[in-house]
């Protein structure tokens, strides 16, 4: 049912053995950055807000095979998306969306996927540090799962931030790289979301939930207490976390629903924030104690006072979620990831018809403790808890009801990988 340790030797073995065609050297030189994907049971939609989350990794991700270059420039090549990435480190100097878009129209490279290089050069360069040297690369992503709202993106840009640290001889501190990666996803590629993703993939560790305050980046792994061991899968693990596809796929920059949803947020702040004669503080939800929000939530308007419900609300779940957790009443746990379903799409108001339905077929299936939509909701998939001894039931219902439902969409689900399980996972690193 699709479990298995991750990567495997296969798969270290394609990234190692294209980097070895591309750039000549022995393949006991090539260097993997292993960069997971993420899931965010609790706490949707507050970390651009400051508020405090929980996430943790998964055993699919990023491998990104790679040797230095020997000098300054950086070639890649990628198993998902077409055209070679060429440039020289000492060339990137301003944000992506600055830049004439012409550029990329004549480029032959998909999609312009290696804009998370770029970004991930031009974040160290902006960061202070100094390069001598680029890489010749292979990127490869777990078969299926990109633009899946497991985060990809910040799996890509932190798998390149380690690449080039790695070829540099540079060490960077995990707390350094999140913020070298909001550079790369705030300040090069102009999506204003919050250090969730990031954080999640540079902390993460086996069976634990990651808990991370966004406002003061101070963070907590917290263990599942039923949970014994690293990754290997023959022990029983007390949960199965179901990743259920909604065929949908888009890039979560070309759409303005993220940035004006941040934007709100950031409205109902400062009404709260001035009506409580706090005007001089930054416009974050976190900069609102609750009891002023209480007091002045009647001066929002009826959009801004669901979005501001939805982050005081969803703050109050992940702190609830921990005791769950940090207790194994998975129970309890599954119920507030349920309710932060509830939340995004009633107060937040994000996610589409075809996410929405499944998040109801999840709630109805089998052995599901709870769900929501995985990432930000405007595509990709529902992530449930699920108990084990029941999670083949579980799936083939989720598959046989979203067919009823959405049957074009399902079509394109090729069968089997509508529905994947996988398994807790540690953090990002170079192997
Ligand atoms: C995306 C963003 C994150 C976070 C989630 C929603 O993944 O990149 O910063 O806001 O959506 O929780």
């Amino acid at each position: 049912m699709g479990t298995f340790t991750w990567p495997s030797e296969q798969e270290f073995d394609r990234v190692r053995k294209a980097v070895v065609a591309t750039s000549g050297c022995d393949e006991g030189d090539v260097r993997v950055a292993v960069s997971p994907y993420r899931i965010c049971p609790l706490g949707a939609h507050i970390d651009h807000q400051g508020g405090t989350v929980s996430a943790m990794t998964i055993n699919r991700g990023i491998l990104l095979g790679f040797v230095p270059s020997g000098d300054s420039k950086v070639l890649l090549q990628s198993a998902q998306f077409a055209g070679e990435v060429r440039f020289r480190i000492d060339e990137i100097k301003s944000p992506r969306y600055l830049v004439d878009l012409k550029n990329h129209v004549k480029s032959d490279e998909e999609c312009g996927w290696g804009n998370y290089a770029r970004g991930a050069l031009y974040a160290l360069q902006a960061g202070g540090k100094h390069l001598h040297q680029g890489i010749i690369g292979y990127i490869c992503g777990s078969e299926g799962l990109d633009s899946s709202g497991l985060s990809s993106s910040a799996a890509v840009g932190i798998a390149y931030l380690l690449a080039f640290e790695s070829a540099n001889n540079i060490s960077v501190s995990p707390i350094d790289n999140i913020e070298l990666d909001r550079l790369i996803e705030n300040g090069y590629l102009g999506l204003k979301n919050g250090i969730l993703d990031q954080s999640a993939i540079l902390l993460s560790n086996y069976g634990c939930l990651t808990c991370i305050n966004c406002k003061t980046k101070d963070y907590t792994l917290i263990k599942h207490p039923q949970w014994h061991g690293g990754q290997e899968i023959k022990r029983s693990k007390p949960f199965k976390i179901l990743l259920a596809f909604s065929g949908l796929k888009h890039a979560l920059t070309s759409k303005p629903g993220y940035n004006s949803r941040v934007a709100e947020c950031r409205e109902a702040a400062r009404i709260l924030l001035s009506s409580s004669g706090n005007g001089s503080l930054e416009p974050l939800l976190c900069n609102v104690l609750p009891d002023v929000y209480e007091a002045y939530k009647g001066e929002l308007e009826a959009n801004l006072a669901r979005r501001a419900e939805h982050y005081f609300s969803e703050n109050n779940r992940v702190l609830e979620g921990l005791k769950a957790w940090g207790s194994g009443n998975l129970e309890d746990f599954g119920k507030l990831i349920s309710s932060s379903g509830l939340s995004s799409i009633k107060n937040y108001e994000c996610g589409c018809e075809p996410l929405i339905q499944l998040y109801k077929i999840l709630l109805r299936a089998p052995g599901v403790f709870g769900a929501r939509f995985s990432g930000a909701g405007f595509r990709g998939c529902c992530l449930a808890f699920v108990a084990p001894e029941l999670a083949a039931e579980a799936a083939s219902y989720v598959r046989k009801e979203y067919e009823k439902v959405q049957p074009q969409l399902a079509s394109q689900l090729n069968g089997d990988a509508a529905v994947l399980f996988c398994e807790a996972w540690g953090s990002a690193h170079v192997v």
